[in-house]
């Protein structure tokens, strides 16, 4: 069974806590909340601030902190006190990704590591065992609505099989252009935790299109 992870990059911000309750009344499990700094990425979103209102205002589900910005480490405790049981980061931010990884982990939060498009699995060997899941982009990181980009899927085997071979528990977790018709591709090469942005929030019957990507994602 995937967990499914609206991303709240396509929410209606003027109607946030509302939008927020309509995928967590539909099931979903994660909260996938993107943060952008102008920086790492050309886009800017938003802060801990929003996540600890979002909490505040009841939400419970897992906050998914999808950190696109430099200098992570400066935030990690403040989005660790607004609410977030899972916080990522990208390696291509991260000069010393292990320093990061273990930042994140005594402020009480799992560990995740978020890899571009062009940047190789190969980066995450020697910290796989460190961390609770692995973020495959299947975007360019920055905006929501774009298209998936195929050529990431030998990616998600890659990490499962590093996993299996290990034998360690790992989410596998893609963001970027995913849709109930191609969610069953992104499963089937091993993952088990899917973002969804627009093809979520910009759904006119969010509940039969949660229920079309669980059921498109056993085909
Ligand atoms: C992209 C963000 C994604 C984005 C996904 O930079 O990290 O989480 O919101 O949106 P869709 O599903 O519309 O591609
Ligand atoms: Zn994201």
């Amino acid at each position: 069974m995937i967990k499914l992870a609206p991303s709240i990059l396509s929410a209606n911000f003027a109607t946030l806590l509302d939008d927020v309750r309509k995928v967590e009344e539909a099931g979903c499990e994660f909260l996938h909340i993107d943060v952008m700094d102008g920086h790492f990425v050309p886009n800017i979103t938003i802060g801990p601030l929003v996540a600890k209102a979002l909490k505040k205002g009841g939400v419970d589900m897992v906050f998914d902190v999808h950190l696109m910005i430099e200098n992570p480490d400066n935030y990690v405790k403040d989005f660790a006190d607004a609410g977030a049981d899972i916080i990522v980061v990208h390696q291509e931010a991260c000069i010393h990704l292990h320093r990061t990884i273990q930042n994140i982990k005594s402020c009480g939060v799992k560990a995740g590591v978020a890899l571009n498009p062009a940047t190789p699995v190969e980066t995450i060997k020697h910290i796989i065992e460190d961390i609770d899941m692995v973020l495959i982009m299947s975007v360019n990181p920055g905006f929501g609505g774009q298209s998936f980009i195929e050529g990431v899927l030998p990616k998600i085997s890659q990490v499962r099989k590093m996993a299996d071979e290990l034998g360690i528990e790992l989410d596998i977790q893609v963001d970027g252009g995913i849709k109930p018709s191609n969610v069953h591709q992104v499963v089937k090469a091993g993952a088990n935790v899917v973002v969804a942005g627009s093809a979520i929030f910009g759904s006119e019957d969010i509940k039969a299109t949660v229920e079309e990507f669980r059921k498109n994602s056993m085909l």
